[in-house]
């Protein structure tokens, strides 16, 4: 694993940074403000399926995860969550990160970093989480997702994850109608994403950036 630092973002929830990759994990405007804007609000209250299975790429340091859960405790949803991760966190990386004064963020947080990988495991009643520690570049399923987290590192520091393969591999495994955000909103994402043959729209972005890509599986578009 490379050296990895804990920072304060903007909103006041930590992320972490890669020097090497002099990349964080998420927006300095604010980890947990963004991940809710383009992760939940754009992409969990956008699909409006009562049975859904979404797929994350990376599960980093489970923050979607945690923000997913929250959401399900106000909804009746039926949820299916497989997240995929090549470099799981080191214990006490996880253990500073997890150190907030919101004592029901901690016991969350403390529960998917606590259950293994490699197995269904139900969080609480109708959501069940798959950790997966695999490569996305490897990753193979038998199953079909309505709705993809695409959480990479930035296009410019992991190219290889946002190539037309991948977005290909993300289009084979969603339903149709199936939806994918990220927070990126480069223009050579979003033509590499239309000749997967999703449909992309541009839409406002968190804090810091002015736009995201929602990107939809339109029946039979390809
Ligand atoms: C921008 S971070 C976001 C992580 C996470 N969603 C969070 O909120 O903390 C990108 C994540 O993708 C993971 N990753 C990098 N390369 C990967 C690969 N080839 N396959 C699967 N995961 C990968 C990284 O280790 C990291 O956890």
């Amino acid at each position: 694993m490379m050296p990895i630092k804990i920072i304060h973002t903007k909103d006041g929830s930590k992320s972490l940074f890669l020097p090497e990759l002099n990349e964080t994990y998420h927006s300095k405007f604010g980890a947990k403000t963004e991940s809710e804007h383009v992760f939940i609000q754009a992409g969990y209250q956008y699909v409006t399926k009562q049975e859904i299975r979404i797929l994350e790429i990376g599960f980093g340091t489970g923050l979607n995860v945690l923000l997913t859960y929250l959401a399900h405790l106000h909804d009746e949803r039926k949820i299916y969550y497989e997240s995929l991760e090549k470099y799981p966190l080191p214990a006490d990386i996880i253990k500073e990160i997890n150190e907030v004064d919101d004592e029901q963020m901690k016991q969350i947080f403390n529960l998917l970093h606590s259950v293994p990988w490699q197995e269904d495991v139900t969080l609480r009643e109708r959501f069940v989480l798959y950790k997966n520690k695999v490569d996305l570049l490897d990753f193979e399923s038998q199953k079909m997702f309505d709705l993809i987290y695409f959480d990479a590192f930035a296009p410019d520091k992991q190219p290889e994850m946002w190539t037309q393969e991948v977005f290909d591999k993300m289009y084979k495994y969603l339903s149709e109608g199936g939806v994918l955000v990220t927070y990126s909103a480069k223009g050579s994402v979003r033509r590499t994403m239309q000749a997967a043959g999703f449909t992309v729209e541009r839409i406002p972005g968190p804090p810091g950036k002015r736009e995201m890509l929602r990107a939809v599986k339109v029946a039979c578009s390809k």
